[in-house]
């Protein structure tokens, strides 16, 4: 038990202190003898990719629209859609954006409602997320086989399909900021639940929990989530298609007569 916990400890440390103090971590002598080591700084590097909101960590680079379309219907179209619109399997990463809502930073359609579906350029408020997805995660059968062009030139293609940037685009470290400044939903990140960020970055202290509880003249039923009745019978009845074992029972989806 006490040999697992230090394992995790050095573990968690090593994550914990990637970064500055990379490479003093790797020289460190390990504290626990006999059990595992010190990561290498090459280690903690290739776990050190995040890229975050204001930039940081975005590697040196640049790739255009037209290198974007190569690589795009090479490598993400089969699943994505040629104009990422994606199949019945996977969910559209482009439509639903106006040219309004460019120069806003709001998606009106997300509050109005009337496009079927929320597409990724629908959601997405940070240019950085749609580069870290795409350089940590995508082509699904091969995350992190791009290069740093092929990222940058995919994000511009996406955001060129979406009519962020126009078809001469280069997007580049140096420009991602500007770029961001025409992200149609920018402006559309919330931080009312009080889950991120923290305090220290602005946020709430807490999450909802203080509400205090109800004395009197209080509701005879509390309202738990419901499936619209437009949405009953299209998979047939879940609660029969479920195992048998473990707690998970389905609901009864079928529709109503
Ligand atoms: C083999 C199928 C496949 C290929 C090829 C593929 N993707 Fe994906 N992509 C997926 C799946 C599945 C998801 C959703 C994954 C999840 O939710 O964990 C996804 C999610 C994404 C998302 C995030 C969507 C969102 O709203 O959360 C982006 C952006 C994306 N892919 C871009 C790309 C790019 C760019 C390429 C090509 C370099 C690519 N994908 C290649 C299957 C694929």
């Amino acid at each position: 038990m006490s040999s697992c916990r230090s394992a995790l400890g050095l573990a968690m440390t090593a994550l914990l202190s990637i970064g500055a103090a990379s490479s003093a971590l790797a020289q460190a002598k390990p504290g626990y003898p006999g059990i595992g080591r010190a990561a290498t700084p090459q280690e903690v590097a290739a776990w050190d990719i995040d890229v975050r909101p204001d930039f940081k960590g975005l590697p040196p680079g640049s790739g255009s629209v037209a290198k974007g379309q190569e690589v795009w219907e090479g490598k993400c179209a089969a699943c994505h859609g040629v104009f990422g619109e994606s199949n019945e399997v996977f969910n559209p990463l482009v439509g639903g954006t106006t040219a309004d809502d460019v120069r806003n930073g709001r998606v009106a359609t997300l509050r109005a409602g009337g496009y079927p579906g929320r597409t990724t350029l629908m959601k997405v408020s940070s240019v950085s997320t749609l580069w870290d997805y795409i350089n940590r995660a995508m082509p699904w059968t091969q995350p992190k086989s791009l290069s740093v062009g092929e990222v940058y030139a995919a994000t511009a293609y996406l955001l060129h399909l979406g009519g962020v940037l126009p078809s001469d685009f280069t997007l580049s470290d140096k420009n991602m900021a500007e770029v961001q400044q025409r992200l149609p939903n920018r402006n559309g990140m919330t931080t009312e639940h009080a889950l991120w960020p923290g305090k220290e970055l602005g946020g709430k202290s807490k999450p909802d929990v203080t509400a205090p509880a109800c004395m009197k003249d209080c509701a005879a039923e509390t309202k738990a989530s419901t499936i619209p009745d437009h949405a009953r019978g299209l998979h047939g009845n879940l609660a029969e298609q479920n195992r048998t074992v473990g707690p998970q029972r389905g609901a009864d989806t079928r529709a109503r007569p």
